[in-house]
């Protein structure tokens, strides 16, 4: 049976799920999958990093967690070495989840390409790659005979990307338009419930759904990352961060929710792209007041959904969890899955 080896870059929330389901759920995947899991390498800032060929032990890996060690006192480096251990390493699979900087995609966009210039793999749950570079690293995987995937980058686990690649075969994709941000959503929820936007943030905040600098969230950069995602993977847009137009929620005051509520309206955050006669696509990110029997007005706090206008069947709605370490680190798995389903030409049901 073939085992993969792997190398996760970046261990935190994402990638030590990713370990911890590998160590729990090895026998079932194996027997479930028909391939078995084996990490050979980790590298993160905290904990430095760490080689092993014949594979590490992950229960005494997720066990240092608490940054009192490193590896450097078990065989490996106190430094992450990335680009040595990325090109150097055993691994047939790089699952790169580390940080993003959004302007240029680094650290992220260096390790995917060290792993694909030295022939190796590639699952990604970090956005920057993918929205700044993803058809340079795509062309560099081809060039190279291996897999670039991203499922994890827009939704989380809930396989968006994947799904209308490979259930709308035979369709034409008009455009599509989502709410691709479980804070921003959460936070309009809330002052339609009464509180005003700074409350809402707070609140958010406390539940751990907005970061300490909320901007990312609340002013659509999050979502304009994942709009560019959507339309250069699903719609051929070719398009730049820059062609994405960007406003927030911020604008949207107590007053607009009344007057929306009382005509029957919601306000939502909503990423789009559609394509325009001529060929071309126009993609933005804008506070809409939906209409109540809209598809995308009852998705309700964290949860996310985006609506595809097709051709043949109108408008297809794919909505779960876009957050979530567990949620994402199922996004690495379903991208492994999918690798393997292509080395055996069999059709991937993720
Ligand atoms: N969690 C989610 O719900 C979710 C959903 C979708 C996408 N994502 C994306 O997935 C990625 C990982 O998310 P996460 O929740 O796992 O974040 P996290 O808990 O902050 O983990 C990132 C890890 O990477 C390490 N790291 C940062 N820069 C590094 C470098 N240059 N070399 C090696 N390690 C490095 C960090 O070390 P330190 O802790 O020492 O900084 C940390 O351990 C992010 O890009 C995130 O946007 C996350």
């Amino acid at each position: 049976m073939t085992t993969y080896d792997i190398a996760l870059i970046g261990f935190g929330g994402v990638n030590r799920t990713l370990a911890e389901l590998i160590a729990t759920r090895a026998e079932g995947l194996r027997s479930e999958l028909g391939f078995g899991l084996r990490v050979v390498a980790i590298t993160d800032l905290r904990l430095g990093s760490l080689v092993r060929p014949d594979g590490i032990d992950l229960f005494w890996a997720l066990a240092l967690g608490d940054g009192s060690e490193t590896f450097a006192e078990h065989g490996g480096s106190a430094d992450t070495n990335n680009e040595s251990v990325i090109r150097t390493c055993t691994a047939d699979i790089i699952c790169e989840a580390t940080f993003t900087n959004p302007d240029d995609g680094e650290p992220a966009v260096s390790h995917v390409r060290w792993a694909l210039e030295s022939g190796k793999s590639v699952c990604t749950t970090n956005k920057g790659p993918v929205a700044l570079r993803g058809a340079e690293l795509t062309s560099l995987a081809e060039q190279n005979g291996v897999h670039f995937e991203f499922e994890g980058a827009v939704m989380s686990g809930t396989p968006v990307i994947r799904l209308a690649k490979q259930m709308f075969a035979g369709l034409k994709l008009n455009g599509f338009e989502g709410i691709l941000n479980g804070t921003s959503n959460y936070v309009l929820g809330q002052m339609e419930a009464g509180l005003d936007f700074e409350a809402a943030i707070v609140e958010a905040q406390e539940l751990g759904y907005a970061e300490a600098n909320p901007a990312a969230d609340i002013e659509g950069y999050d979502v304009q990352l994942k709009v560019l995602i959507l339309a250069n993977e699903l719609l051929d847009a070719g398009i730049e961060l820059k062609d994405v137009q960007r406003q927030g929620i911020s604008t949207v005051t107590a007053e607009d929710i009344q007057k929306a509520s009382r005509e029957r309206r919601r306000w939502k955050l909503v990423g789009s792209a559609r394509r325009n006669p001529d060929g071309t696509v126009t993609a933005g990110v804008t506070p809409v007041a939906l209409p109540l029997d809209h598809g995308l007005s009852g998705v309700s706090g964290a949860t996310n959904a985006v609506s595809f206008d097709t051709d043949l069947l109108g408008p297809v709605t794919v909505s779960g969890p876009g957050a979530g370490r567990v949620e994402t680190a199922y996004a690495l798995l379903s991208d492994i899955i999918a690798m393997h389903a292509a080395k055996s030409g069999v059709a991937a049901h993720v």
